[in-house]
């Protein structure tokens, strides 16, 4: 089948200024941006923003993504869960999907009729390539009847094995509610989550929770050691960590959650600075969304959520590669819906369980 291409135009240098003082006043000046960068911007978010309306396409930007995707061409913008609900609910014909792999095969199950793009095709995630589908039926048959609960973070393979999926917004509501029914749950893949719901649920590990041994390569790095040294260098510093960090981390923090519960925290709350523990993209985006408020440097880079650049999106655009463009075989998003499907009923606070 032939490809279509449809090519934006070249903007002028009018436009180009236009749209530079557009991103300007969209916050990308207080990360540092100067005319320079903002002008090379310009030119692609011009042309991407033209194409997006053309293709009837919507941009979906994970919090990680860069500060120039999400605050120049995104239309959602959200964490797993609502990025996961976002895509559910819209009717655009396609969907450009700044993040990484698992999060696009999880809006092409929920959108099978829609074409979904993943502008870095190679963006994986290292909790998702820690566990494979043949894994999840070994735990099943080792652990007989109790229910598998899988972090999103997982391929759509694992996920049409599992009976729940869970983001970190919403892991420990599901996870209670399923301990009402089954005295013992297996979570998979991130053992530090795992380790750190046992601890709020008061769960014993290895036996009340199963866990796999998963983990982040950005939020494993993290440690409590230099806590200390920062709340003496920043009197009243409130420290907010991400739930994917080691539970010697979490142990110190003033705050544990996903990233769309940490901005919340930070939004409701009047510290004199804050640290967000967690991939540094949160960061940028809080210094842009709450230009009064003090953030202490503390983050690390995820490779995988920075494969994505302006061209990448530009190109899936216009002509997408066939390994841009995400297929899920029909029976395995039919057994993958079920669990993620499953999600949204429990995290409603309407549900019975
Ligand atoms: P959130 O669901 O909190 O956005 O986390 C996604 C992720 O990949 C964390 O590393
Ligand atoms: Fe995966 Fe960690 Fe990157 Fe999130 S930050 S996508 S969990 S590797």
């Amino acid at each position: 089948m032939a490809v279509k291409e449809t090519r934006a135009p070249e903007p002028t240098a009018e436009e180009i200024s236009a749209e530079a003082e557009r991103l300007y006043g969209k916050g990308l000046a207080d990360l540092g941006w100067r005319d320079p960068e903002l002008e090379r911007a310009a030119r692609l978010t011009w042309k991407i923003n033209r194409l997006k309306t053309a293709r009837s396409a919507v941009i979906a930007a994970h919090v990680y993504q860069r500060a120039e995707i999400i605050l120049g061409v995104a239309d959602f913008v959200g964490d797993s869960y609502k990025l996961a609900k976002m895509c559910a609910e819209s009717d655009a014909k396609r969907v450009v999907f700044c993040g990484v792999r698992f999060m696009a095969e999880t809006a092409k199950v929920l959108n099978p009729e829609k074409e979904v793009l993943l502008p870095a095709p190679e963006a994986g995630c290292s909790l998702s390539e820690s566990i494979t589908a043949a894994q999840v039926r070994a735990l099943k048959l080792k652990h007989p009847g109790a229910p598998v609960v899988t972090y999103i973070n997982t391929s759509v393979e694992v996920k049409a094995e599992s009976d729940v999926v869970v983001t970190s917004a919403n892991a420990p509501k599901i996870l209670r509610r399923l301990y009402v029914r089954h005295p013992k749950i297996v979570f998979i893949p991130d053992a530090m989550m795992g380790k750190n719901l046992a601890y709020e649920l008061g769960k014993k590990l290895g036996e009340e929770l199963v866990i796999w041994d998963g983990s982040c390569i950005v939020h494993d790095h993290f440690d409590s050691t230099s806590v200390e040294f920062y709340r003496k260098m920043y009197p009243g510093v409130k420290i907010l960590a991400h739930f994917e960090c080691t539970p010697g981390l979490v142990s110190v923090a003033d705050f544990i959650g996903g990233t769309g519960d940490m901005m919340q925290w930070v939004a409701d709350h009047k510290a004199p600075s804050y640290m967000l523990i967690t991939e540094c993209g949160l960061g940028d985006l809080a210094r842009t969304r709450f230009p009064g408020k003090v953030f202490v440097p503390m983050c690390r880079l995820c490779p995988y959520m920075k494969a994505t650049d302006l061209s990448r999106v530009l190109r899936a655009l216009e002509r997408p590669t066939a390994s841009q463009r995400i297929e899920v075989p029909a029976a395995v998003r039919e057994r993958a819906r079920r669990p993620i499907k499953r999600m949204f009923e429990l995290a409603d606070d309407t549900c019975a369980s």
